[in-house]
């Protein structure tokens, strides 16, 4: 080897296909997910015989591969029975009121009238044209949907269907009201986290596909996979294997090193720190608080809120709480505690996704 061979030259690049590096890239093959893919098309087979299919909810840690593998199963429905079925997918988190959520159902089945029109004259509309066919439905994110009854009048007014509800709340099911969960009756279907050598398969994929040949050596390569495995979160090892190939490449290397990879996890931390910043200071006080006090009832939290001179009213800090939960840095989880009835218990959640850095 060449003296000066190891350094990129100005036009060259290690990315030979950067897209793959992407969250929302589709791979053909879903690795080490096929019973789920299995069990996910066992309920929606039914509606290929004319009858109505299974409900499904679906849980599990971010990046555990449930929004691509479910895409993945309604693309190859689409491709084989598009003509019977209708594949329909809503992400609750982009389209989180039910008027945004069936709108968006009416413009995937080409129903274009949605002005002016109230929710039910467009879950009506929707109908008809869903009526003549049978429908899947996945609601991702569907814990991030303000109210879930629209769920109860979907169910209602669309005869053959399968719903498929995602989400990173194990709890969700007791969460709905109900009049839904009578009707909805749905399965349940958890994804659990990678192995260490699933985690290294996937990433070895997406290595393969994004580089050029030799970037990445198997040292690297396991230190991106065991950060990764050990976060749970597919999405840590794209970003790793993204962020140190451009250190690399800015330094004119042709190789990815471990002080690039070492480089890249602190930088996570300071996105975490950065992150916290974008929140106002009342906001950041909260969180803090909850930090502190975490387990407890949002009632108990807002005493000592309240003891701690805070003067918001119960409401104002309610809807701070729950924009925080949004955020995913805390959850809200309702727990049944004998003569208390319900309560809703507050916990500072470390596991913040990343991409919302
Ligand atoms: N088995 C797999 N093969 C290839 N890529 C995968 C696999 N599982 C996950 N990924 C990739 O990891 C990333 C996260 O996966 P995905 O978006 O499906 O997670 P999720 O479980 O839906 O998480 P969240 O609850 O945060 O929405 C995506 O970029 C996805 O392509
Ligand atoms: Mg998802």
């Amino acid at each position: 080897m060449g003296l000066f061979s190891d350094i990129l030259k100005s036009d060259e690049t290690l990315f030979k296909n950067p897209v793959a590096l992407e969250f929302s890239f589709q791979p053909k093959l879903i690795k080490y997910r096929e019973e789920k893919q299995h069990y996910i098309a066992s309920c929606i087979k039914p509606l290929l015989q004319e009858r109505d299919g299974r409900n499904l909810i679906i849980t599990g840690k971010p990046g555990v591969g449930k929004t691509v593998c479910l895409k993945h199963v309604l693309g190859e429905l689409e491709e084989e029975y598009s003509e019977e079925i209708f594949c329909i997918y809503v992400n609750c988190w982009k389209k989180d009121s039910p008027f945004k959520m069936v709108s968006e159902i009416c413009e995937q089945v080409g129903y274009k009238w949605v002005h002016n029109k109230r929710i039910d004259e467009l879950i009506k509309a929707a109908a008809t044209i869903i009526n003549k066919k049978s429908a899947v439905f996945v609601f991702d994110e569907i814990d991030k949907l303000q109210d879930h009854l629209v769920i109860y009048n979907l169910l209602e007014e669309i005869y053959k269907k399968s719903l498929i509800l995602i989400t990173n709340d194990d709890g969700f099911l007791s969460k709905l009201d109900q009049r839904v969960k009578s009707r909805l009756m749905p399965n349940t279907l958890k994804f659990e986290p990678y192995s260490l050598i699933q985690t290294s398969g996937i990433l070895k994929q997406r290595v393969e596909w994004a580089f050029y040949e030799e970037v990445f050596n198997e040292e690297i390569l396991e230190l991106i996979s065991k950060k990764t495995f050990e976060n749970e979160d597919i999405r840590l090892g794209l970003f790793l294997l993204k962020e140190s190939a451009e250190m690399a490449e800015g330094f004119a290397k042709r190789k990815v090193e471990l002080d690039h990879v070492n480089q890249s996890l602190e930088k996570i931390n300071e996105f975490k720190t950065k992150d916290l910043n974008y929140l106002d200071k009342k906001k950041q006080y909260l969180l803090e608080l909850v930090k502190k006090n975490n387990g407890k009832t949002i009632n108990e939290i807002f005493k000592i809120y309240q003891d701690e001179g805070g003067s918001q009213t119960y409401r104002t800090f309610h809807r701070k709480v729950k924009d925080l939960e949004s955020k995913k840095l805390l959850q809200l989880k309702e727990e049944f505690r004998g003569s208390f009835g319900r309560v809703t218990i507050v916990e500072y959640d470390t596991n913040k996704k990343i991409n919302e850095f």
